[in-house]
């Protein structure tokens, strides 16, 4: 079993090339569909960072965004990138990433936050983390847009910020997928 201790977090300017490498190279083991915009989304701010030995076998990282709710632009804790080796999952590793990452969340922002795969959904709720009800969108460079697909996706973890989760959820624009 990974002890916490085995989590190790770094912000993104503290990890050197190689170590990058892994990481995006673990990614696109975990996901399919990974892409160059997912990845880019993952930098940027706090890596959790799970190895056995050399053996990089879990990664998450949090970045900062803005998130429009009830007229306020909320700092946020954008969970993104999580993923363990398919042959490491059921050890803790995943629950020792996300305790890494929100306690950053909870230390630095308004809320956390986070676009589940449908696969996760549960592993999240599990950990306090909140189901965005209403209606989500983005701040695209022609205005604010809706993004119907990601209804139902996208959880919060409330930390300071008065949240009503059945209120409308705008994001930050940015390429690639904007949640
Ligand atoms: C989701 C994921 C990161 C979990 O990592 P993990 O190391 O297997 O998780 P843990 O062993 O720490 O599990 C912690 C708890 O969550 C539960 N859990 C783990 N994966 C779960 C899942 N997919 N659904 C529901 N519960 C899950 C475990 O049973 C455990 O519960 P317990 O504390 O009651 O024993 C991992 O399954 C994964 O990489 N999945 C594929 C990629 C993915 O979907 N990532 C999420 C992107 S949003």
């Amino acid at each position: 079993m990974a002890r916490v201790t085995d989590v190790r977090t770094a912000h993104t300017s503290d990890l050197d090339a190689a170590t990058l490498r892994v990481g995006r190279a673990l990614l696109d083991d975990v996901f399919d569909d990974m892409t160059d915009h997912d990845w880019e989304h993952a930098l940027g701010g706090v890596h959790a960072l799970v190895w056995e030995g050399d053996a990089l076998v879990g990664h998450a990282s949090v970045v900062q965004r803005r998130l429009l709710h009830a007229g306020r632009a909320l700092r946020t804790g954008y969970v993104e990138g999580v993923g363990v080796r398919a042959d490491r999952r059921g050890r803790g590793y995943g629950a020792a990433m996300m305790d890494a990452l929100e306690r950053v969340v909870r230390g630095a922002y308004d809320v956390g936050a986070l676009g589940a795969t449908d696969e996760a959904a549960t592993f999240y709720a599990a950990r306090g983390w909140t189901l965005w009800q209403g209606p989500t969108s983005a701040l695209t460079p022609s205005g604010v847009r809706r993004t119907p697909d990601e209804d139902g996706a996208i959880y919060v973890l409330p930390v300071t910020a008065p949240l009503d989760p059945t209120g409308g959820l705008t994001c930050d624009w940015r390429d690639g997928d904007v949640w």
